[in-house]
């Protein structure tokens, strides 16, 4: 066996994209996502903000495995995802992704606790297991006190906490959010994004994805992107001068 691999023993990256680019043919064809090279290590909260258009929705679907590259390599948990059929993708998916979305997209006649355990339903766990685990990642996103609330019922902030919650029930190692904010305002806002801070200091591994500054500065880590192209953003690194 030769071990060449220079990080090794080091945590592998939950994603690797290497040159990764979507373009939509048109006409005329539009290139989203151009030559993205992104790792999110696991645990890290990662947050890709840019301005409308710039492909941040695009570059989520091909994260989550909604849409597939034109060009270029994607390893999910160490897993080439090219060469995969689409049942296998599908699978991957429901294994290792939660989603988030703006609109919470939450079943308006069941109540928060069955909206979390419905999202189980195929999965080979009893239905007392469903619910024992929409009850405990409810009280994760500090809702035990509303689960047998209908959405309608609900603020803003906390059905996005339902959302979260769903997402979370089938234990993924990547969580995906888009825009998770833009519907709220700044209170209920606020509220979401103190249950990623809480998240993440619990080991989750979370890329959030906004077009609000306020929002990104809440990450670890910053990327930014602008027609299709991603950039590192070093700007609360202390510079040199500053750190002397
Ligand atoms: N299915 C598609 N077919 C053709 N063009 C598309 C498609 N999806 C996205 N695009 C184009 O790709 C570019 C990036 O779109 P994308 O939705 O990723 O932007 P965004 O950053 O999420 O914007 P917003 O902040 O408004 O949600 C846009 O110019 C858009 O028109
Ligand atoms: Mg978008």
């Amino acid at each position: 066996m030769t071990t060449t691999d220079p990080d090794h023993g080091a945590s592998q990256p939950v994603v690797e994209m290497i040159g990764i680019q979507r373009s939509f043919p048109g006409p005329p064809e539009v290139e989203a996502v151009r030559d993205v090279n992104l790792r999110i290590m696991d645990g890290e909260y990662l947050s890709i903000v840019g301005p409308s258009g710039s492909g941040k929705s695009t570059l989520l679907h091909l994260l989550g495995l909604l849409d597939r590259p034109t060009a270029g390599t994607y390893r999910l948990d160490g897993v080439d995802v090219r060469s995969l059929s689409e049942r296998r993708r599908s699978m991957l998916r429901g294994e290792r992704i939660g989603f988030v979305f703006q609109a919470f997209h939450l079943l308006p006649y069941r109540t928060v606790l069955e909206n979390v355990a419905l999202s189980m339903l195929y999965r080979p766990i009893s239905r007392r297991d469903r619910i024992d685990r929409a009850r405990a990642t409810l009280e994760r996103v500090g809702l035990s006190h509303r689960l047998n609330f209908e959405p309608t019922t609900l603020s803003g902030g906390e059905r996005q906490r339902v959302a979260i919650a769903r997402a979370l029930a089938a234990q993924p190692t990547l969580l995906l959010a888009d825009e998770p904010t833009g519907n709220l305002d700044s209170g209920n806002a606020d509220t979401v994004l103190d249950v990623f801070d809480k998240l993440h200091a619990e080991g989750l591994t979370l890329a959030v994805i906004t077009h609000d500054v306020d929002v990104s500065y809440r990450a670890d880590r910053r990327v930014r992107i602008a027609d299709g192209t991603l950039t590192e953003q070093w700007d609360d690194v202390p510079t040199p001068e500053a750190a002397t």
